[in-house]
C-alpha cells in the first residue's frame, strides 16, 4: 500500500515520514513537497535509507498537473495532508500564499483524491482554527464542535481548509478526517518558530525576544506524540470525523523562555518586543474525544524539551 505524504519534507511531516516507515513494514510513502524554505531534504535522510519503500516528489499541492501524476503513478489508499505555510508572522505579512497552499493546495489534493478513490484523505490542522481563548481557570477548553474563530491570516486559512474538507466529505462524499493540534515542538522545526528562535539567540549571547509581555498561553505537545496521534486517528479514528491533539503542557511564553535559559545554563536576557497583531492570548482544546479512542501523551514535557533544546544547541554551535 502507498501513502502519500504531502509537506513531508518539513518539520511535523518529516518526522511522520520517519515514524510511518518504522510502522508499518509493508507501507511505501510517498513524500510530496515543493521544499520551501520551511523544508529541507535534510530531514528525509532517515526516510532515504529505505529504499524502494520511499519515494520523494518535488511538487506543489496547488498544481494541479503534478498532483494529477503523483497519483496515477502511486495510487495512494491514503493521503494525509501536512503541506502549509505554516508562520503566523509571514501570514500577516503576506497572506496570499496562505490561502493558495492552505486553502487552494488542500482543494486540488481532495479533487485528486475524489477522482482516484483514495480511502482516506487525512487534513492535519491546528487548534489556532478555535481562536483565542479565555485566560483563567474558568476558562472551557474548545471541543471539536466549537465554533471556528480564526484570529489571524494562517489560522483562517486553516479554519478556510477545515471547512472546505468538511463540504468536501457531505458534498462528493470524500473519505476524510481532520487532526487539530496544540503547537507541536521537537527537531526540526525552522528557526523562526518560538523555541528554535529563543535556542538560537541564548546560544549566541542574544536577547531573547518576547511578544508584548511575554504572558500568552501555549499548550505543548512533542512531535513523536503528535504523529503518533495523526496515525492513530488514521487507523481507529471513524471516517467525517474531527479530533483535538492537545498536549497537556500549558506554559506562559515567558515561562518558556526562562526554561530555555535554564536547561541551556543561560543569562535570562529577555527583551519585550511590539505585539504581534491580532496575538490571540491563549488556545485550548479539549482532548476527550481522542482519549476515548484510547490515545495518551507519552512523551513527558520536561524530558522532551530538554532533549529538544539540547538538539537545537548542538545544531547552532555546529553551524556557528
Ligand atoms: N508546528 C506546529 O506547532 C503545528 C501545530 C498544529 C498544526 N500544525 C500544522 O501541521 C502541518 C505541518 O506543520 P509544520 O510545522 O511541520 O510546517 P512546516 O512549515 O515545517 O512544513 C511545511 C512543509 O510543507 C511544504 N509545503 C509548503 N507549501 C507547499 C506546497 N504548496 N506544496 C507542497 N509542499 C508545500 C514545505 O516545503 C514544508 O516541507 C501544517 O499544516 C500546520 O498547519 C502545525
Amino acid at each position: 500500500m502507498a501513502m502519500l505524504v504531502a509537506g513531508g519534507a518539513g518539520f511535523i511531516g518529516s518526522h511522520f515520514v520517519d515514524f510511518m516507515l518504522q510502522k508499518e513494514h509493508d507501507l511505501k510513502i510517498v513524500c510530496f513537497d515543493c521544499l520551501t524554505y520551511a523544508g529541507s531534504m535534510d530531514n528525509l535522510q532517515d526516510a532515504k535509507s529505505y529504499g524502494d519503500r520511499f519515494r520523494f516528489i518535488l511538487g506543489d499541492i496547488a498544481d494541479r498537473a503534478t498532483v494529477e501524476k503523483a497519483f496515477q503513478e502511486e495510487k495512494p489508499e491514503v493521503v494525509v495532508n501536512f503541506a502549509a505555510e505554516s508562520h503566523v508572522d509571514r501570514s500577516i505579512v503576506s497572506p496570499k500564499a496562505f490561502l493558495e497552499t492552505n486553502i487552494l493546495g488542500t482543494q486540488t489534493l481532495m479533487d485528486a483524491c475524489l477522482r482516484h478513490g483514495t480511502k482516506r484523505f487525512h487534513q492535519v490542522s491546528t487548534d489556532e482554527v478555535y481562536g483565542e481563548a479565555q485566560i483563567g481557570e474558568s476558562a472551557i477548553a474548545f471541543s471539536e464542535d466549537a465554533p471556528l474563530k480564526p484570529g489571524n491570516p494562517y489560522s483562517a486559512s486553516k479554519a478556510g481548509a477545515d471547512l472546505l474538507v468538511m463540504a468536501y466529505m457531505r458534498t462528493f462524499g470524500l473519505k476524510a478526517t481532520i487532526s487539530r493540534s496544540s503547537n507541536v515542538y521537537g527537531s526540526r522545526q525552522y528557526p523562526e518558530k518560538l523555541i528554535p528562535v529563543l535556542v538560537q539567540r541564548a546560544v549566541n549571547g542574544m536577547t531573547l525576544p518576547l511578544y508584548g509581555d511575554g504572558g500568552q498561553m501555549r499548550d505543548w505537545l512533542h512531535v513523536s506524540d503528535a504523529c503518533k496521534a495523526i496515525a492513530f486517528i488514521i487507523e481507529r479514528g471513524s471516517e467525517g470525523e474531527t479530533y483535538n491533539m492537545p498536549g497537556g503542557n500549558e506554559i506562559r511564553n515567558i515561562d518558556l523562555a526562562k526554561k530555555v535559559c535554564s536547561v541551556l545554563g543561560a543569562e535570562e536576557r529577555i527583551e519585550f518586543v511590539e505585539d504581534r497583531k491580532g496575538h490571540d492570548a491563549r488556545y485550548l482544546i479539549d482532548g476527550q474525544k481522542i482519549k476515548k479512542l484510547g490515545w495518551r501523551v507519552e512523551k513527558p514535557f520536561d524530558d522532551g524539551f530538554r532533549e529538544t533544546v539540547m538538539q537545537y544547541m548542538r545544531l547552532f554551535l555546529k553551524e556557528a
